[in-house]
């Protein structure tokens, strides 16, 4: 393609900002998403937001809401523009029993927003998280919320983070004023003060901040744009959510140099985002609307090229081609159907049980993108069957819901009945309540012996031997890849010690 041909659709590209927020349930991600979406123009989304924070609702309230899948569908990714800019926010479950959910959507995404409580620093559920970012060196935007609130230091807080998570940290802004008394930032990068109140030039606050900001020039690293690039260092803001203070800062900040759609690593080259070939990698499948068809939405991400309506696409796993009719575009403004969507956006494509997780789709070239994890289950139940009669069913259905990642489904080599993994109990019950409305199969759960999983990779005849030395812990997952499930840490520890010659994995990628 000539110059001339390719400019336009890598602008449209380039303008991309891909990105999800983490953060522990309280540091305030649902206020920030509002201000956020409001500062982008999207207002009418900001109910919505408000609206679903599952972390209040009681378990059966999540069940009906999350079966209206109208909403869940259409909030999982919110698009605005924004200073030239088109953004995509792609929403992560709030409630931690879905984390696997929300690891994989952090697969779809350029970079991540961190918000930090200002009075609580680092907590466990944003570790976590920032681990699973970590792991794909995605550049992490730090937002230290509540400032307008009692707050730890912004040195101390600076401190903790560039400790605790072993990352460089560079304030991007400064507080003006602390607590009750906060009512702005100075962005160090463009030097510009951001007040909500005219302060005369001897105001205490300007006077403090001056002093701090000699401290921080230093003390603290200056920006380095390849080293937040490569995931190393982390600007730091300063905000107050629910007061819109420093929402714009962190904004402006992502349009100047937050990173535009990535290229993206497949098995056999890497795929530029802006070569003109369209390429998707479903990252994410929901169960659609109407629980009497089986259609599913699968979300993909465009890693490259534009997709329009219509057009052809190969699946590369089955090597057939489909054309997506109906793909729906996300654009949160006013939900019309978009014609065409590039690299960086997120489309979700209704089929039934066609795509799975970790697919590529591209325009007739056959690549696999690789990148899509599976992260080793936290809990292992064996799945109880009343009725006996119902067998087939359950075991199709068990697939379909595996599939769809809801759980991941592990059978026991010895032919035993096969056991779920999952990350948060909330997914059993998520389970069982679609077994029973959408397939008419009433199952429990047993306890089983297990409680670690982990893929084992090696050579052939090392890995035959294994299994069979090992026979009642070993089970194949849904792509009949060998796991080894084992009865505790220390098990799976002399296991490991025991065969050299086998790797066991916590992660296994997709593709
Ligand atoms: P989450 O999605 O991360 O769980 O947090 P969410 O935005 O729901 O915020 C959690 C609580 O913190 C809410 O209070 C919210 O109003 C408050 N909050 C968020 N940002 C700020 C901020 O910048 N400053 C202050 N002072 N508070 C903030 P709540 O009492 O739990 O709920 P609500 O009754 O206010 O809705």
């Amino acid at each position: 393609m000539s110059d001339t041909a390719s400019a336009p659709l890598s602008s449209d590209i380039t303008r991309r900002r891909t990105f999800a927020i983490i953060s522990h349930p309280d540091a305030g991600k649902t206020t920030l998403t509002e201000r956020i979406l409001r500062a982008g123009g999207a207002i009418q989304m900001a109910g919505n937001v408000r609206a679903k924070g599952e972390r209040r609702r009681t378990r059966s309230d999540w069940m009906g809401i999350e079966r209206d899948r109208g909403i869940s569908v259409v909030s999982s990714v919110m698009t605005f523009d924004y200073g030239g800019c088109v953004f995509n926010l792609l929403d992560t479950p709030g409630h931690e029993d879905f984390s696997e959910d929300t690891y994989r959507t952090l697969t779809a995404v350029d970079s991540a927003v961190m918000v930090i409580d200002a009075a609580k620093g680092i907590e466990d559920r944003t570790r976590k998280l920032f681990e699973i970012c970590r792991l794909r060196d995605i550049p992490i935007v730090t937002f230290i919320n509540k400032m307008d609130r009692e707050a730890q230091d912004p040195f101390a807080l600076l401190d903790e983070i560039a400790s605790s998570l072993a990352l460089d940290t560079s304030p991007a802004t400064w507080p003006v004023g602390r607590a009750a008394t906060f009512v702005g930032t100075y962005d160090i990068l463009t030097k510009k003060l951001h007040t909500t109140v005219e302060l005369p030039e001897d105001d205490a606050r300007l006077v403090q901040m001056r002093e701090e900001l000699e401290l921080v020039k230093a003390a603290l690293p200056e920006f380095d744009k390849e080293s937040f690039d490569a995931g190393h260092l982390t600007p730091v803001f300063f905000g107050s959510a629910i007061k819109e203070i420093g929402v714009t800062d962190l904004l402006d900040a992502l349009v100047a140099f937050g990173p535009p759609p990535r290229d993206q690593a497949a098995e056999t080259r890497v795929v530029k985002a802006t070569e003109p070939n369209m390429t998707a990698l479903v990252f994410k499948i929901q169960a659609n609307m109407d629980p009497n068809h089986r259609d599913r939405i699968a979300f993909a991400r465009i890693c490259s090229g534009k997709l329009s309506r219509g057009m052809r696409l190969k699946h590369t796993r089955t090597g057939k081609s489909f054309a997506v009719h109906t793909p729906q575009f996300f654009f949160a403004q006013d939900r019309h159907l978009a014609e065409e969507a590039f690299a960086g956006d997120v489309v979700g494509i209704p089929n039934h049980g066609t795509l799975r997780i970790g697919d590529t789709l591209t325009e007739g070239e056959d690549i696999q993108f690789t990148g899509v994890p599976h992260f080793a289950p936290e809990i292992l139940r064996r799945v109880r069957l009343d009725d006996a009669m119902k067998a087939k069913k359950l075991k199709q259905a068990l697939v379909q819901l595996a599939e769809e990642g809801v759980v991941q489904l592990f059978r026991p080599q010895d032919g035993a009945q096969p056991i779920v993994g999952v990350v948060g109990t909330l997914q059993l019950d998520v389970l069982q309540s679609r077994l029973k409305a959408e397939y008419g199969v009433a199952i429990g759960f047993d306890s089983t012996p297990y409680s670690l999983a982990r893929w084992i990779t090696g050579p052939r005849e090392k890995i035959e031997a294994f299994a069979a030395a090992h026979r009642s812990a070993m089970a194949d997952d849904l792509d009949d890849d060998p796991v080894f499930l084992a009865t505790s840490a220390f098990m799976m520890r002399r296991t490991e010690e025991q065969n050299p010659d086998i790797s066991f994995h916590d992660i296994k990628q997709i593709g």
